[in-house]
């Protein structure tokens, strides 16, 4: 098992978390990996994205089956007993093949309740005298117990964060061996990047922990504005001052990203599903990921 934990995360919206996530998670799964996502975010959109065709019914299912984030939130945090993760996790979730198989991708989904779960958390554990920082701690302190398990029987596992900062998210960076952080190469988008790379850095060294952000350009249209953003992106990058990483590979926009699963059908292929420039782009970044965590491999070897 390579019991490795990626989180995709950043503050700003629509930058591509979820299409990152899910394609990445799916690269995986692709090359034989025992993957498994899970989904932070009440729009449930990596959920939907996974579950593909029956996306609704399926999501519809995984409420009433108790088998979703929002439960593990509530069994754990607003109930008296301990439910590991693993209880809340759908198998088989993909509908997506590759050489006839389908891949072999897990899912811990999110619903609409989660924003509501995470709200109650919050005014319980807050009644009960705990500040916003042992909330984070105590969430922090058991995401990292399960997934901790977790390691040992997926290969990969993918958590998509939502928009915003949330205690679970904090959570989740400080159970994570790679953070990426998918940023659109704009003057809007990378406003406050350097604060957000900052503060997870500040958070993660706080639990002794050394991970640097990775950024990812994402949804890059190659106008002149963008090529300079994306420049200064990289030199900042360089700067010992601040505190991010960046990736290669550059993810353009296209609408071959835009993958839309009543459209692809029952059971699409992973070609079918992220086409032409998409699939090659997909590639890149999963060696890319590939290659960071086999150096931190070899760093944890040493
Ligand atoms: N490279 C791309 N080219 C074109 N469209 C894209 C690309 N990446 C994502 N999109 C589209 O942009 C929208 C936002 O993408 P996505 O949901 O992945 O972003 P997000 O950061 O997860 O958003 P949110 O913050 O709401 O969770 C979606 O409609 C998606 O299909
Ligand atoms: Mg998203």
């Amino acid at each position: 098992m390579l019991g490795r934990v990626i989180s995709v995360a950043n503050s700003k919206g629509g930058v591509g978390k979820t299409t990152t996530t899910v394609s990445l998670a799916e690269a995986f799964a692709a090359e034989g990996y025992k993957t498994l996502v899970v989904d932070l975010d009440s729009q449930a959109n990596a959920s939907l994205l996974i579950f593909g065709e029956d996306g609704d019914e399926r999501l519809y299912d995984a409420i009433h089956a108790y088998t979703n984030v929002s439960d593990y939130l509530r069994e754990n945090f607003l109930g008296e007993c301990f439910a590991h993760m693993s209880k809340f996790i759908v198998p088989n979730a993909s509908d997506v093949t590759y050489l006839d198989q389908t891949l072999d991708l897990s899912l811990v989904p999110a619903t609409p309740g989660l924003r509501r779960a995470e709200r109650e958390l919050i005014y319980t554990l807050t009644e009960q005298g705990y500040s916003m920082t042992a909330i984070e701690g105590r969430v922090g302190l058991r995401l990292r117990q399960d997934m901790a398990d977790l390691r040992k029987q997926y290969d990969i596992v993918i958590c998509d964060c939502p928009p915003g900062i949330s205690a679970m998210t904090e959570a989740t960076l400080s159970a994570s061996d790679l953070i990426i952080v998918p940023t659109i190469p704009d003057f809007m988008s990378t406003l406050g990047l350097d604060l957000f790379t900052g503060d997870i850095i500040d958070s993660l060294k706080k639990r002794g922990l050394s991970n640097v952000p990775i950024v990812l350009a994402t949804k890059y249209d190659d106008s002149n504005h963008q090529k300079d953003v994306l420049a200064a992106m990289r030199d900042g990058a360089r700067d010992p001052d601040i505190e991010y990483d960046m990736f290669e590979t550059v993810i353009p926009n296209r609408p071959e990203f835009a993958a839309n699963p009543i459209e692809l059908g029952p059971r699409p292929s992973f070609n079918q599903k992220w086409p032409g420039e998409a699939m090659n782009t997909i590639n890149m970044l999963y060696q890319e990921v590939q290659t960071r965590l086999a150096a931190q491999t070899k760093t944890e070897v040493a």
